[in-house]
């Protein structure tokens, strides 16, 4: 049965499809053993009423083999009906004229927010002295900046017809060395900014959140990370103004390179954090490392306002490992769980998050992390996924 958006919200049927892609490398690994923790979790909630009725779509290097086309048309057509769906990592086909999949699956159902939440699960080892203080949740806009693969290489006819535009018709002089450069361009737009801004103060004042922290570098991008501060503060003091003035929810901002050491030095002081599309890469990966690491991060790409959402392994492939029982599923087992309370299903998401909650402070993990936890107890891809579930049947 469909999940469908009626007015402005999700009904969950009570046995929901799920359109999925396994994923190359890992992703074969890991996303049966998440499905198996799911349904496990399911079950354990709902005794029955509910369940999720998986369906395989297919994309990367399975798609190829089976249809000759990394990304057919049926898989887009699914994660759009079906409005939810779940990703593993998917190879980047190499060769001319194709197109990273995940951006194709991004800008098809202009899934314009890049949702990532950050927080340290006690047992794991991380970098800081105090790594319980981070609790963010990032929303990197994902269809904007200078990421928008706008560009042309240095040396061919574009560039130098982009460069003779430049000076000719804008006057530019403040290019070092014209004759060599590459060009790029950086779109960053009004509308881009509001509904990226919205989309994370509506998710601060639905989740009891403290503040929304702007990151930008306005400071030398004065017009287009500049206007994203602008804007998102007047779209915040138009939309939000009662919300504000109650102390529900306090809208900040931050250069960016400030923001980074912050993070490290005094991480309490940041809870959602909406930001540019490639500041949103660098300060995700940042994030991530400081609680353990990217086996363990996850994500989605999610549209706030048509409510389609693709959860996903924020990994790659990890060609080293594949095939070795060794991969670590926590970071798409944590997008399922954000896919559960996503789509209503709290109390089915809760208990897989306690289960993986226990299982660190056991010291029980795969290799990635228990090589840094004193006295862990290494398990594979599959026993581990046994194990999360045996402490979500014991609940
Ligand atoms: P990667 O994330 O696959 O691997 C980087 C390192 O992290 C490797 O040492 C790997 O063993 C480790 N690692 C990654 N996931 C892990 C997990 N679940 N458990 C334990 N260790 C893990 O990045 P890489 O090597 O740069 O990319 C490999 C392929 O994946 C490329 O084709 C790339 O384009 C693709 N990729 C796909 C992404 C996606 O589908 N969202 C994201 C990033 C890369």
């Amino acid at each position: 049965m469909k999940i469908v958006k009626q007015d402005n919200r999700l009904v969950t049927p009570s046995r929901a499809t799920i359109p999925f892609i396994e994923g190359d490398g890992v992703g074969k690994e890991i996303t049966p053993v998440c499905r198996a923790v799911v349904d496990c979790a399911v079950a354990k909630a709902y005794g029955g009423n509910r369940s999720i009725e998986w369906k395989e779509v297919l994309a990367g290097e399975k798609a190829f083999k089976e249809t000759g086309n990394w990304l057919p048309d049926e898989t887009l057509e699914a994660f759009r009906e079906y409005m939810v769906g779940i990703k593993g990592p998917l190879t980047t086909p190499i060769g001319e004229g194709i197109r990273s999949l995940n951006v194709a699956l991004r800008q098809t159902l202009d899934l314009y927010v890049c949702m990532r939440p950050v927080r340290w699960f006690k047992g794991t080892a991380s970098p800081l002295k105090e790594p319980q203080k981070v609790n963010m949740v990032v929303f990197r806009e994902n269809t904007e900046d200078i990421y928008a693969g706008i560009e042309w290489g240095q040396g061919t006819p574009e560039a130098a017809k982009f460069l003779k535009f430049l000076t000719e018709e804008m006057g530019v002089t403040e290019i070092r060395f014209p004759k060599t450069s590459a060009f790029g361009v950086k779109p960053v737009s009004v509308e881009g900014t509001e509904r990226l801004v919205r989309a994370a103060i509506e998710y601060a004042l639905k989740n009891n959140r403290p503040s929304v922290t702007l990151v930008h570098k306005g400071n030398i991008m004065k017009y287009t990370e500049g206007g994203f501060k602008r804007w998102g503060y007047e779209l915040a003091h138009r939309e939000f103004a009662k919300e504000i003035a109650e102390g529900k929810v306090v809208i900040q901002d931050v250069i960016a390179d400030a923001f980074l050491q912050n993070t490290l030095l005094t991480p309490e002081k940041y809870s959602v954090v909406a930001t540019l599309n490639l500041n949103g890469d660098y300060i995700s990966d940042q994030l991530a490392a400081m609680v353990g690491g990217i086996g363990i991060a996850p994500g989605a790409n999610i549209c706030h306002e048509s409510r389609h959402a693709i959860f996903e392994a924020t990994h790659g492939t990890a060609p080293d490992i594949a095939g070795k029982n060794r991969a670590n599923p926590s970071s798409l087992l944590l997008s399922s769980a954000m896919m559960l309370k996503y789509i209503g299903w709290k109390e089915a998401s809760d208990l897989m998050v306690a289960a993986m909650d226990k299982s660190f402070v056991e010291g029980k993990a795969t290799h990635d992390l228990a090589r840094f936890i004193p006295n862990s107890e290494t398990l594979g891809t599959v026993e581990f996924g046994d194990h999360l579930a045996a402490l979500i049947d014991a609940t």
